[in-house]
């Protein structure tokens, strides 16, 4: 099984980018565990802080790939184009973000990509990738 983690912008900053928000730990570091965790699946990471190389990646691997954990970062609230993209590939998109973005600003609370998505797990730091890896594992 194929598992890839899609990241977008200002996400390869994890680690240093407001740690009281999204920790210390880099995502990397989080990574090799995952990995080493899961060895029963292949997982791939993929980040990118541009919305049209998010959206090609999301065609390269979402006619292919077992399932995809998106976390889309900040254009999960703007971008059209990434929901449409969710919503025109055949793989399952469980969508994730690390902060409760419901206890955040307003504008973090709409999500382009939710309505395309099999599921979302918001607000568990970096559990919520682990948590949306388990879903793909353990389905019910
Ligand atoms: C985020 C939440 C977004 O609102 C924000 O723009 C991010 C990260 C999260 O994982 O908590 O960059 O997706």
């Amino acid at each position: 099984k194929k598992i890839i983690i899609i990241n977008g912008p200002n996400l390869n900053l994890l680690g240093k980018r407001e740690p009281q928000i999204y920790g210390n730990l880099s995502f990397n570091e989080f990574f090799e565990t995952i990995k080493a965790k899961y060895p029963q699946v292949i997982l791939e990471h993929f980040q990118s802080n541009i919305e049209g190389e998010l959206i090609d990646k999301l065609h390269e691997v979402g006619f292919l790939y077992y399932g995809i954990i998106l976390n889309a970062a900040a254009y999960t609230h703007t971008s059209v184009g990434i929901g449409d993209a969710v919503a025109a590939i055949e793989t399952a998109v469980v969508e994730v973000h690390i902060s409760n973005t419901f206890k955040r600003e307003d504008f973090r609370h709409h999500s382009y990509v939710a309505p395309y998505a099999k599921g979302i797990i918001v607000g568990f730091g970096l559990q919520s990738y682990e948590l949306a890896l388990q879903s793909f594992l353990n389905p019910l």
